[in-house]
């Protein structure tokens, strides 16, 4: 959110099968290939799909440090804050707003946004030490909100607010992105009919836009705090140069206790916002995935498919869409919040299923890739013994004790390999096709949610499969030989040892590359006590591009946003 103009204030185990198993060699192929096809294992993911990026975000919805990385939401959905919650709004006076304003949930992301009424001086600057008014706010009842993921509350003209222009305006705006009185006020209006009391967004830290101060929230405390209250940055740098030098030059008297207090009010809604970071994020609101609307849903909005081709992720925008499409997400969006709307959905807590993947594959991947970029143990082929074992314990359930090559197959055909693909890509969600009761339930979200978990699944478990199949080829595997009646030690040739470990890196760097989770990007070597791992975050960077500090280095910090450790106390590094 932008400030309100008069207050340019800111400163800114496995399972033991007892199941008879048929040998493999007694199944005919076609049983294990439907219409999915899973007799290859070189068959990579359609380039066009999007399984993995509704994956992805779905699994960071709420939580500041994917949603800092990645600030182009593609999500809308429907939420509840739950009775008692409290909220902050930051104002110059203590009266109540008779319009829709915005608020935070936590204190430390008002102060910036609390104000007294402007003490001009006689020379014409303005007295800054006036304390300033900070209301606090309790739910009570459930608020309905609409939930806006990515850098939502982000004033930038690179996609932010694509999701929000094209809700109210019916087409991407950039020349709006400052207009936040307008776009409140249009939420507000947009969402009244369908009993929308406010607007969950991020920033430094969450917000929530709320339409009424008067309906369904109390005012517990109106205080008068000991606070400074005066601008010194404004949050953004082209409209207003003046304000900009004014406050560059006000950086450079570094005893001035404005620009210490200034500094400590900054880096706290940061500390605030990091809260926040990682699963479960930030709690106070509940979310009903069975109404998630996505733009990435190719079967909702084909039309931005094309405009994804040759586009880096961060750079994903909605200008692109047809009439046609957005239409369609108008209409789902509106059915979804009609208050009468009696989608009950499957009760399947997608969450937490989304979440087991994470927990199964996040830190295991994390260490494969690790362990294919060492040079310890300096014997390769200890190494790739290694190796093979995490990729053995990746895929335990699934290795039924009949797998193994046939005596015959040849060595560049995994086929024998594929009934473990399938376990693997199958066994959390069989269950929802084989009921049509079940089925039957799943609202059309929730349709989405199955396809973006199960083309993700899949690909985890393709490329460790194949990468494991590999490695019984080579003979690394502990369990099983690669050729049927060989009980003698397999020797192994370095030059084979070197190409599967090529092929595994290749492999594996395709994967992780294609999953990108957030989970895995940290400040490595880690940040000592005295620091913290930070993404640059809106709007810092925008004093920082114009800053002339050549240790900035470059746009690119933040336009792809790269975790370096920052000073949790002063003096501050850089942020
Ligand atoms: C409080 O401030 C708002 C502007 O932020 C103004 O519209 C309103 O009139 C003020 N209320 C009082 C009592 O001064
Ligand atoms: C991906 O989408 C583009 C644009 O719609 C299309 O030209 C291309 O053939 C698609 N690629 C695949 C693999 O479906
Ligand atoms: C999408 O929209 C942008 C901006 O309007 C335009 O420059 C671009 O050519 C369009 N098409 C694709 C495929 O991105
Ligand atoms: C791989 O090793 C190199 C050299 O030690 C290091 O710079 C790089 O960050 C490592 N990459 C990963 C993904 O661990």
């Amino acid at each position: 959110m932008l400030l309100p103009v008069v207050a340019l204030v800111v400163s800114l185990p496995l399972s033991c099968g007892r199941a008879t198993q048929i040998p493999f060699s007694d199944v005919p192929l076609e049983a294990y290939s439907d219409s999915l096809g899973w007799a290859n294992l070189g068959v990579k993911p359609n380039a066009n799909g999007t399984e993995h990026l509704i994956f992805d975000t779905v699994n960071s919805l709420l939580q500041h440090w994917p949603n800092t990385r990645y600030r182009n939401g593609h999500n809308v959905v429907p939420g509840i804050v739950p009775v008692g919650t409290l909220l902050y709004h930051g104002r110059e006076n203590s009266s109540l707003s008779a319009i829709p304003d915005w608020t935070a949930t936590d204190p430390e992301h008002s102060f910036p946004f609390c104000g007294s009424p402007p003490l001009m001086l006689v020379d014409g600057t303005v007295d800054g030490t006036a304390g300033c008014w900070q209301l606090t706010l309790v739910t009570t009842r459930p608020l309905k909100v609409l939930y806006l993921d990515g850098s939502s509350a982000a004033n930038m003209q690179s996609g932010t607010l694509d999701v929000q222009d094209l809700l109210l305006w019916g087409k991407v705006s950039p020349e709006r992105w400052l207009n936040e009185r307008e776009r409140i006020n249009g939420l507000c209006e947009w969402g009244k009919d369908m009993g929308i009391d406010g607007y969950v967004r991020m920033e430094m830290d969450f917000e929530i836009m709320l339409c009424d101060f008067h309906n369904g929230v109390d005012l517990l405390s109106a205080d008068f705090l000991s606070e400074w209250s005066r601008p010194l940055a404004p949050f953004w740098p082209a409209s207003d140069q003046s304000a900009l030098d004014s406050y560059t030059s006000e950086m450079h008297r570094p005893s001035s206790d404005k620009l210490r207090t200034s500094m400590v009010r900054r880096f706290e809604t940061i500390r605030a916002g990091s809260w926040h970071n990682r699963f479960p994020g930030e709690t106070r609101v509940t979310l009903d995935l069975t109404r998630l609307v996505s733009f990435y849903d190719t079967a909702l909005v084909p039309s931005l498919t094309a405009h994804r081709v040759s586009t880096e992720r961060w750079d994903h925008r909605l200008h692109n869409i047809s009439s046609e499409d957005l239409a369609a997400v108008t209409a789902r969006l509106h059915a979804v919040l009609a208050p009468g709307n009696d989608e009950r959905g499957s009760g399947i807590d997608w969450q937490t299923l989304f979440r087991v993947v994470v927990d199964r594959y996040g830190d295991r991947l994390e260490m494969l890739e690790y362990l294919l970029n060492t040079t310890m143990p300096a014997n390769a082929a200890e190494r790739a013994q290694i190796i093979q074992m995490q990729l053995r314990v990746m895929i335990t359930p699934y290795i039924l004790h009949a797998v193994r090559p046939g005596p015959h197959s040849p060595p560049d055909d995994d086929g024998w390999a594929a009934p473990v693909w399938r376990g693997c890509a199958t066994r959390h969600t069989a269950h929802i096709h084989a009921s049509a009761e079940m089925t039957g339930l799943l609202t059309p979200s929730e349709h989405v949610l199955l396809r973006a978990l199960e083309g993700t699944n899949r690909e985890i478990c393709r490329v460790i499969t194949r990468m494991w199949a590999a490695g019984v080829r080579a003979g690394f595997d502990v369990l099983i030989s690669p050729h049927e009646d060989s009980e003698t030690e397999t020797s192994l040739e370095e030059a084979a040892v070197s190409r599967v470990l090529d092929q595994w890196r290749a492999d594996a760097h395709t994967l992780l590359s294609w999953l990108d989770w957030s989970v895995w990007v940290k400040c490595r070597p880690a940040c000592t006590f005295e620091e913290t791992c930070y993404l640059p975050t809106w709007p810092w960077f925008l004093k920082n591009i114009r800053d002339e500090d050549p240790e900035d280095d470059s746009e690119y910090s933040w336009k792809r946003p790269q975790p370096r450790c920052i000073r949790q106390f002063e003096p501050y590094s850089r942020f």
